[in-house]
């Protein structure tokens, strides 16, 4: 598994991390094994939310007795986004994860609080050692500015964005200005969310052949061509699908692989609003 510096923070993240959305009661015994396969095999960033339902006492479960090992994300929901509601948001997530501190909070999406008042929130939980630093989600190049203003430099850790094969359009705006202001990208349903290219279509034989040139998986391949810009966090709640991604840690692409995938899954123009899920 390679490892890079997480924007501002002094933090080295693991490229490939994992993902919670969807995991509930019904596969709690499967999502807890994938989720520790998953850092056994150095997938050792993990994303939730306060949004995802029962997906943080899973992922509790799944990190207890590993605390250290994990880069832990959590996210508060726009409408609790006030200064005292992050803060109380963020209590309760800890309580259902089972630890005293997050390594990043992030605001959801943006909703109607004014985002002083959310990021003088995150500001109070990192004075008081819970959370140790704090991000946003689904901002684009304008959103970006305005906390920047707010914060400053050095505050903002990451943007959580959409981004996979098929919607490149982080490319245009958001990268490049994450990449000016040392602020990290993470890119969420990195496999579309379950919509992943047919083995069948133009872009699925190109995966598969690339795949096979290198000795890897289809989805190693996918993870390994978003890596090249972004912290990825596919969601696996089977752990066969974990052991699989955690591989494209250590999948390095060459130029040729990397043009071929341009062309089979072209970045498109730049659309006016940021595609979210
Ligand atoms: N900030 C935001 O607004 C936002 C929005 C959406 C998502 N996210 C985060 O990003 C994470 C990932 O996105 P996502 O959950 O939407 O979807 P995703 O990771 O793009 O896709 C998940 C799907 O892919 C399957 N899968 C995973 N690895 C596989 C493999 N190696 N082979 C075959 N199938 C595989 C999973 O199956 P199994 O589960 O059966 O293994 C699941 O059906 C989320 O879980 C969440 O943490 C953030």
């Amino acid at each position: 598994m390679r490892f890079r510096p997480f924007g501002s923070t002094a933090r080295d993240v693991a490229i490939i991390g994992q993902g919670s959305w969807r995991m509930d009661e019904r596969n709690r015994a499967s999502s807890v094994s994938a989720l520790r396969r998953g850092l056994d095999a150095g997938m050792t960033h993990i994303d939730t939310a306060e949004m995802y339902g029962d997906a943080e006492p899973i992922v509790g479960q799944a990190i207890a007795g590993r605390r250290d090992e994990v880069f832990l994300v959590s996210k508060v929901l726009p409408h609790n986004a006030s200064r005292a509601g992050t803060i109380v948001a963020c209590e309760r997530s800890l309580a259902r994860l089972g630890t005293d501190r997050l390594d990043c909070y992030l605001l959801h999406w943006r909703g109607s609080y004014p985002l002083e008042e959310t990021i003088a929130g995150f500001e109070q939980l990192v004075q008081h050692g819970k959370i140790l630093s704090w991000g946003v989600s689904n901002f684009d190049e304008e959103d970006l500015d305005e906390a920047l203003a707010i914060a400053g430099s050095g505050r903002i850790a990451c943007n959580q964005v959409l981004y996979h094969l098929d919607e490149r359009a982080i490319e245009h705006a958001v990268i490049p200005w994450c990449d000016r202001n040392d602020v990290a990208v993470v890119g969420y349903s990195p496999f579309g969310s379950g919509d992943f290219p047919a083995p069948s279509s133009p872009g699925g034989r190109v995966l598969a052949e690339i795949a096979a040139a290198h000795g890897a998986s289809v989805r190693q391949v996918a993870l390994a061509a978003l890596a090249r810009h972004a912290f990825v966090i596919p969601k696996a709640s089977s752990p066969d699908h974990a052991i699989d991604n955690a591989g494209a840690g250590d999948l390095l692409l060459d130029e040729a692989a990397f043009a071929r995938l341009d062309a089979a899954f072209p970045l498109g123009r730049k659309p006016r609003s940021l595609p979210m899920i």
